[in-house]
């Protein structure tokens, strides 16, 4: 029989890309989502990928009694893979409750459904936000985790300590977090891809609007750094990358090949490149000229993060694969494709 994954969040950005490797790979998905910050057509776009459409929950779990009586009818499941978060940094600085409510509250609950129907393997969506302004590059999991600097970020650090704290206390539960980088790109099919609500504050997705003509001028922070070129730089991954690392990570989980019952893994491509680079990649890609300038740094960012890689190759027998021309290219595929179907009423 199939092993059956609760994946929250699955109509989300990375969710969706992770649900669409799950299938491909032969699990059975159930999706749980409020649709606060996706949308229900992308069910639809990932049948029309796999073929086959994942069972679809709405339904809000930070709110108790409903987290368990969904969990309850889905207590088959083997694993859940968490995505079902807010994201949004600068709005976690002007409502930091919302943030530690809906991101914590929902984790509690779900962990909480998990013990009671033991259903014990869990991967989180954590993020390199966690590292703060890192003191060693490449950054390696034993990286110092640091006070983030933002509630968003503080809730994936203080998530993870949860997690690490309950895989002490019941003794056959184990976890994974996920520590991302700078996830961008797109499916291949151009059907599914972020969905930005409002204006992005993400760099690429507000790079294809801009290139599209929905937003006037792309605002570069900062040429000030002490980087190549003067602007910060990141470690951007392909989401397909990142969705496969996952099923990598549900591999490990399932077949009980931890060392230990919580581990981290870093998921980025290893590589660095600044805004400007990914600007020039961008024009070459799309064959135009981008509207941008330079402007004040953003507080909060850092000069430079890329990540270590060699721990999710060693242990996830997972590395990325697709570069950066790839992910630009798609991301652009993906702007276009949707603009045309939104034209279209979707
Ligand atoms: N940038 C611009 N202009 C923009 C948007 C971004 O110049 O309009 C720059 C930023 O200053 C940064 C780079 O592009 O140097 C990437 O910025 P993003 O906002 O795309 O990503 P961040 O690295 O700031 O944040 C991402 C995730 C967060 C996560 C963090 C962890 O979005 O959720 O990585 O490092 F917390």
């Amino acid at each position: 029989m199939k092993n059956k994954v609760i994946v929250t969040g699955g109509c989300g950005y990375i969710g969706s890309h992770t649900v669409v490797s799950l299938i491909e790979e032969g699990y059975e998905v159930v999706v749980f989502d409020d649709l606060s910050n996706s949308k229900e057509f992308i069910l639809n776009k990932i049948e029309e990928i796999t073929g086959k459409a994942p069972v679809f929950e709405k339904v809000n779990l930070a709110k108790e009694s409903v987290c368990k009586e969904i969990f309850q009818k889905h207590n088959d499941a083997k694993a859940v893979i968490h995505f079902a978060a807010y994201k949004a940094v600068g709005e976690s600085v002007q409502k930091p409750l919302m943030y530690y409510k809906n991101n914590l509250f929902s984790l509690i609950n779900i962990l909480n459904a998990q013990v009671e129907n033991k259903i014990e393997n869990i991967i989180f969506s954590s993020s390199a936000t966690v590292y703060g302004e890192p003191d060693l590059l490449p950054i390696t999991e034993s990286n110092e985790v640091k006070q983030p600097f933002s509630p968003y970020g503080n809730t994936k650090k203080v998530a993870e300590e949860i997690l690490l704290d309950l895989t002490k206390s019941e003794h056959n539960f184990s976890a994974i977090s996920l520590r991302y980088f700078n996830p961008i790109g797109a499916h291949s099919s151009g059907l599914i891809g972020e969905l930005p609500s409002g204006i992005p504050n993400n760099l690429l997705p507000y790079i294809t609007q801009c290139a599209i003509g929905i937003l006037e001028q792309l605002k570069v922070f900062g040429d000030d750094y002490d980087t190549k070129d003067g602007t910060a730089i990141r470690d951007y991954i392909h989401v397909v990358d990142l969705a496969k690392a996952h099923v990598a990570a549900l591999n490990r989980l399932l077949k009980k090949e931890q060392e230990t019952s919580y581990e981290v893994f870093n998921l980025g491509t290893g590589k660095g490149y600044t805004v400007l680079e990914i600007i020039r990649e961008f024009e070459k890609v799309a064959n135009m000229k981008l509207n941008y300038k330079i402007v004040e740094r953003r507080e909060g960012d850092v000069p430079e993060l890329y990540a270590a890689t060699k721990l999710a190759e060693e242990k996830l027998g997972w590395k990325a694969l697709l570069g950066l021309n790839e992910m630009i290219r798609s991301s652009w595929q993906w702007e276009q494709q949707l603009r045309a179907s939104v034209k279209e009423g979707y």
